[in-house]
């Protein structure tokens, strides 16, 4: 398991965001997260990398408490990209990327042509390198978005926790991007509002008022009637006869 949490809950003042979430993360899945707005999908994601203190429980990188590990070490090991991530306006596309690649640097190991070439190479996944002297400000939603996850990648993570990093893209950059997210030798965690994203996934994780209802592979977790409950809309498993994939369709 590279991810555990236990018990893991958060509150403020008095209102329970987060409920009591016990589940685990396999080495090398991709685990999609979903749930309506506000159910707490962006306050999970924080809590178990320690950007907030959780209110109960803890959560643990391999079997260590993230709680006291020291930020460094986990920048080491996760690499975070929130639902709106800014950047300073002054700062080049690779400048951005370049920040990926500050959790490895010390005075006893500056910039080399390693870091060169891992920059080089995010910006490349995410088709931004044609970009990369562009000032951030001047860059559109999407690509915004895209540079932002070469900045992860850049991180070298073994663990990338990603909030609706498909919300501005386009219908190619979408799958592109989570092609690339499933294909990395890595494990995410992504939290998704698209149900068909979610049903590419290894396994999903289906969050409502703070809670984790349900876990598993997203054919046999993605029920109607879970999607009913959670999301209050009917549901049409359809069979795609191209992809020979399911999809679903959906109504109030
Ligand atoms: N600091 C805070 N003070 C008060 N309420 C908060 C705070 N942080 C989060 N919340 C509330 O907690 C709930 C969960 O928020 P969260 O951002 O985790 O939801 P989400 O599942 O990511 O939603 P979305 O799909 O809209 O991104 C929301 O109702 C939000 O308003
Ligand atoms: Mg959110």
């Amino acid at each position: 398991m590279i991810l555990t949490t236990r018990n893991l809950g958060y509150t403020v003042r008095g209102n329970s965001i987060v409920r009591d979430i016990s589940m685990e993360i396999i080495e090398g899945e991709t685990f999609g997260l979903v749930g309506p707005n506000g159910s707490g999908k962006s306050t999970f994601l924080r809590l178990v990398q320690g950007i907030l203190a959780p209110s109960t429980g803890a959560s643990f990188l391999q079997g260590e408490s993230v709680a006291s590990m020291p930020r460094r070490r986990i920048a080491q090991m996760i690499a975070f990209v929130e639902q709106h991530s800014e950047s300073a306006d002054r700062l080049t596309v690779r400048d951005v990327v370049e920040l990926g690649r500050n959790p490895w640097l010390s005075a006893l190991q500056p910039w080399s042509r390693d870091e060169d070439r891992i920059v080089g190479q995010a910006l490349a996944d995410v088709e931004m390198r044609a970009m990369e002297t562009r000032l951030w400000h001047t860059l559109s939603g999407g690509e915004k978005q895209r540079v932002q996850l070469a900045r992860a990648l850049a991180q070298q993570p073994r663990l990338l926790l990603l909030d609706e990093p498909t919300n501005h893209l386009d219908v190619h950059h979408q799958l592109s991007i989570l092609g690339l997210i499933k294909g990395l030798p890595l494990t995410a965690v992504v939290a998704l509002h698209d149900l068909n994203h979610a049903l590419m996934c290894d396994r999903v994780g289906v969050m409502h008022r703070g809670q984790m209802v349900a876990v598993g592979p997203p054919e046999e977790t993605l029920t109607p009637d879970l999607l009913h409950t959670v999301f209050g809309v009917r549901v049409n498993m359809l069979h795609d006869h191209v992809s020979g994939r399911p999809v679903m369709s959906f109504t109030l």
